[in-house]
């Protein structure tokens, strides 16, 4: 093997350049040269690429947020979104021209570090003869097979920080403060920061929500004595009976989740204050949760990743998804990770969402903690 390229695609995450980063490294150590794909699929598809260089570009960057070789959200080459001159819009597939920048350039095997959406298309590319291996990227913590993707722990611990914050404020003016948090259709986030954070109420996709339940809590918290409580709420939380909250419908075309969840949280607070006529506040923790440098636990894994990758490279074995679970890196075959049914407010049958009988669901009951049912 003498070539191998990188591509980042999809929403970033804390850990991306230090998976680079140890992609890179490795493949030096076995005198492999790296490229990085400008802007993920899109970089693909403009055959636009730079050299990566262990001692220039590509050095002084594992502590750093975003990715130095950008990426694209909703970018989908086998059906793209072309927009014609008179508006129209139309959508073509153009991986063929993808699989000719690459057989042109040379490279060998092609690193895809995204989610489920990037995974696919991993995956189709793979049934088109690439060689392609997939990292498992995303805050939500949602791709099927692997106990941790990088990103997640970072997010958490930002959330942590705003959950200590709010607590103080919360207790100091006697409010009901509402955090929502990111996730998609997954309540990792959600779930971990609550549990770190010792929030009173933790709202997620996979328990829909009864309000009076919530506000039951809230309630004999303060004939507790505590006159403040702390709810989290996940981006993709809904009610019973109800639906998640929508803040726009994108047309980015099949394949892709053209939902933007948003509004979560504001709904529960909304109804906390007028069940309970308590003041209550929300905060939308946004993509806050997304940038900055990773934690220790990220820049370990992502490193984990990135050297697990080169390696199954060098041995020959592609179509798979770099896996982590109990501790161990692991891979499994990508049509295993893949599957997007985009359907509105329903996880992909193979999006990875919080079992009902998982340890940190026991932990959140077992301390009082709120589920909303
Ligand atoms: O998948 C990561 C994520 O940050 C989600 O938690 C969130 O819903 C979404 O991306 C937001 O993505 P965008 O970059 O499209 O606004």
């Amino acid at each position: 093997m003498k070539k191998i390229a990188i591509l980042t695609n999809g929403g970033d995450a804390p850990g991306l350049n230090a998976v680079i980063r140890a992609i890179v490294k490795t493949a030096e150590t076995n005198g492999i040269e790296a490229y990085g794909f400008i802007e993920g699929y899109k970089g693909l598809l403009n055959n636009d690429y730079v050299r990566l260089d262990p001692n220039g570009n590509a050095s002084g960057i594992l502590d750093k947020g975003g990715t130095i070789i950008g990426t694209s959200n909703n970018t989908n080459v086998f059906n793209y979104k072309v927009v014609k001159e008179d508006g129209t819009v139309e959508y073509q597939d153009l991986s063929d021209k993808c699989v000719e920048n690459i057989r042109n350039a040379g490279f060998e095997c092609i690193f895809t570090l995204g989610g489920d959406g990037t995974q696919k298309s991993s995956r189709d590319f793979c049934l088109k003869g690439v060689n392609c291996i997939g990292v498992p990227k995303t805050i939500d913590n949602d791709v099927a097979h692997t106990e941790t993707t990088f990103g997640y722990n970072t997010a958490v611990s930002v959330a942590m920080e705003a959950l200590d914050r709010l607590h103080t404020t919360a207790s100091a003016h006697h409010r009901v403060l509402t955090l929502e948090v990111m996730g998609r259709y997954a309540g990792w986030i959600a779930l971990e920061s609550a549990i770190a954070g010792g929030a009173d109420v933790a709202l997620i996709p996979e328990i829909p929500y009864d309000i009076n339940k919530v506000v039951e809590k809230i309630e004999r918290r303060k004939q507790n004595g505590k006159a403040f409580s702390i709810v989290v709420v996940s981006e993709g939380a809904k009610p019973k009976d109800g639906e998640i909250s929508i803040k726009k419908v994108l047309d980015d075309g099949a394949g892709l989740d053209n939902i933007r969840l948003g509004g979560a949280g504001e709904l529960v607070a909304d109804q906390i204050e007028k069940l309970t006529g308590m003041t209550t506040r929300n905060t939308v923790l946004g993509y806050v949760q997304r940038g900055g440098t990773p934690t220790s636990f990220d820049r370990v894994l992502s490193t984990r990743y990135g050297v697990k990758a080169m390696e199954l490279a060098m041995q020959g074995i592609f179509k798979v998804l770099v896996t982590y679970k109990g501790g161990e890196m692991g891979y499994v075959d990508l049509d295993d990770v893949v599957g997007r049914d985009a359907k509105v407010g329903a996880a992909s049958s193979k999006n990875r969402t919080v079992p009902l009988d998982h340890d940190l669901v026991k932990v959140a009951r077992e301390l009082g903690m709120c589920l909303g049912d």
